[in-house]
């Protein structure tokens, strides 16, 4: 008898230790509770609050919502460069309590090494993790001819395009093999044709290497491109909206009946938020 309740014992610890590395929608990425409120002067600005969000292994998640609604405040914490005020960020289990090699960060404004070449600037975190010479050279080189960059090498960043720039930034990250990227509005200063193609190149590169990568934009249309599913941010608090899953089949055709019910209703949430921020410019603006 007591062998029988020993053994029933074990096997409710195991089924539940089970249960807790195995949910059934394991998802990589975890926001819980997660606020963020900056304190400028007298003024306490709410720019997250209640945020919870999974993100699972391999999906492409977009963060959409008009100027300071906190998209970057919430990419920031996932990153682990601005703690939250309250709640958590968990990632590939792991509490979030700084940045770390399985969050590489693309930013805005391409932050490349000024005085290192293309070839350089992309073997930069390689070498920091003290990564042989010759492993180091053959990756660079898969990294630059992925990203079409192998007649740049040598350059310097300012001898670059901001497309071929942003090229150089995402090699750099890629170099890393970080499982998760996070990028934050990394096509804004781009061109159209430009941006286009660097978003098919990423695609390209998130279907070859099956990363996670969340996204953020102010682009609808964007968004819809890329993402499997859209995160649509209330302006101050910063809150989410709405989680839109987008099911259509990539490539995806920006004149389709489909796409253009979707922009429809995005560009009305978005519009929404977008005249609050609005009012509050106008506001802040009157009491100066
Ligand atoms: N370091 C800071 N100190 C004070 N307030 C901040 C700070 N960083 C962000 N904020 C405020 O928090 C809010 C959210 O800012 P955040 O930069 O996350 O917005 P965003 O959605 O990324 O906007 P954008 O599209 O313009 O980049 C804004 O009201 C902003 O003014
Ligand atoms: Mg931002």
């Amino acid at each position: 008898m007591a062998t029988l309740l020993k053994m029933t014992q074990d096997y409710a610890a195991m089924t539940a230790a089970t249960t807790a590395v195995s949910p059934a929608a394991p998802s990589q990425i975890q926001v819980r509770g997660v606020e963020k409120i900056f304190t400028v002067g007298a003024q306490k600005i709410v720019a997250l609050q209640g945020i919870d969000l999974d993100i699972r292994k391999g999906e492409f998640v977009c963060l959409l919502g008009p100027s300071g609604c906190g998209k970057s405040t919430l990419l920031n914490a996932v990153a682990g460069f601005q703690p939250p005020t309250r709640g958590t960020v968990t990632a590939d289990g792991k509490a979030v309590t700084g940045p770390g090699p399985d969050r590489g960060m693309v930013f805005q404004e391409y932050a490349l090494f000024p005085w290192m070449t293309v070839a350089e600037n992309v073997a930069f975190g390689l070498q920091i993790k003290k990564m042989g010479k010759a492993d180091i050279a053959a990756r660079v080189e898969a990294l630059l001819e992925k990203l079409h960059l192998q007649d740049f090498r040598n350059r310097y960043p300012k001898d670059l395009s901001g497309g071929m720039r942003q090229r150089v930034a995402i090699a750099r990250v890629l170099a890393l093999d970080s499982p998760i990227l996070l990028m934050d509005e990394p096509f804004g200063a781009l061109d159209a044709l430009t941006r286009r193609t660097l978003q098919d190149e990423l695609l390209r590169i998130w279907e070859e290497v099956g990363k996670t990568i969340l996204f953020v934009t102010h682009s609808i249309e964007e968004s819809i491109y890329l993402a499997d599913r859209i995160i649509v941010m209330t302006y101050r608090p910063g809150t989410i909206k709405q989680d839109v899953r987008v099911d259509m089949p990539r490539p995806r055709d920006g004149a389709s009946a489909e796409f253009n019910r979707l922009k429809r209703d995005l560009s009305q949430m978005v519009m929404e938020e977008q005249q609050r921020f609005s009012a509050d410019e106008i506001r802040s603006v009157t009491a100066d």
